[in-house]
């Protein structure tokens, strides 16, 4: 990871630090439509966007954000010409090899959620060495959502507590919130407070449906190569300007 001397290391002056989001989720969109306007196949844009999420997540450590989470395949994504696909795999697992010594120095601890059984052996096996490596480092924690859906993910935790009804472990009415969190792929993380997307699109395409109940959603036009410390910073600021009363009325 080069580090760029005139990028804004400092939490930007007029951001309240105690009114920080403590995770920010994004959808990377617009990576494809990047490398068009440039006249370049696709996959410049994908390998762009890794340098955007490695500044987007080293941006949220220097201004004390504790948590990232980041949309890098949704189960539709497979629905993409083979070679985007294979040039993704590809790319997920060169990254996490050579991002790996970095993680580490900079205490990044990286986690996995998705349906990880259906990707290749090789990515799964570097997965499973980033996560563990990784695994007591307390800098920043770092979420990738890969082959994953939000549908799919609510009804793998239903297939879970279902079973375990059935096998007469647990009672129905002990399915609360709670319980159902735990059966998620996130189970123990906190829910995102702020879900940002880029390149305009007024959609969550199946992500973290069940997170992100409560969070405020921020969308830029921006595409997702392009978006910057400064883009960042107007998303933050739009952020602490929200009013968050889940579901309250202010006293
Ligand atoms: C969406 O843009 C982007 C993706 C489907 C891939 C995003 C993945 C990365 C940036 C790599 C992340 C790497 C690691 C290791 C986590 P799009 O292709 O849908 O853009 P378009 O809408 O303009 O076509």
């Amino acid at each position: 990871m080069t580090v760029n001397p005139t990028i804004q290391r400092e939490l930007p002056a007029d951001l309240v630090r105690d009114r920080l989001p403590r995770h920010v989720a994004v959808i990377m969109d617009g990576n494809g439509r990047w490398a068009k306007r440039q006249g370049l196949p696709r996959i410049m844009g994908h390998r762009r966007g890794v340098d955007t999420l490695k500044d987007m997540l080293r941006c949220c450590k220097d201004w004390g954000i504790s948590a990232l989470t980041a949309y890098a395949f949704s189960t539709e994504n497979w629905g993409r010409p083979l070679e985007e696909v294979d040039f993704l795999m590809t790319l997920f697992e060169r990254v996490l090899r050579q991002e790996l010594r970095e993680m580490m120095a900079e205490e990044v601890q990286i986690h996995f959620v998705g349906n990880l059984d259906a990707l290749p052996k090789s990515l799964r096996e570097e997965i499973q060495r980033s996560m563990a490596e990784t695994r007591n480092n307390t800098g920043i924690r770092f979420t990738v959502a890969t082959n994953y859906g939000g549908r799919q993910e609510i009804i793998q935790a239903c297939r879970e507590i279902a079973t375990k009804v059935q096998q007469g472990h647990l009672q129905p009415e002990q399915i609360d919130e709670a319980l159902f969190e735990r059966h998620l792929y996130t189970a123990g993380h906190a829910d995102p407070d702020l879900l940002i997307r880029t390149s305009g699109e007024m959609r969550i395409s199946n992500f973290l449906l069940w997170q992100v109940a409560y969070a405020e959603l921020y969308v830029t036009n921006t595409l997702w190569p392009d978006f910057d410390r400064n883009e960042f910073h107007r998303a933050l600021s739009a952020y602490q300007q929200r009013d968050r009363r889940f579901g309250k009325v202010k006293v």
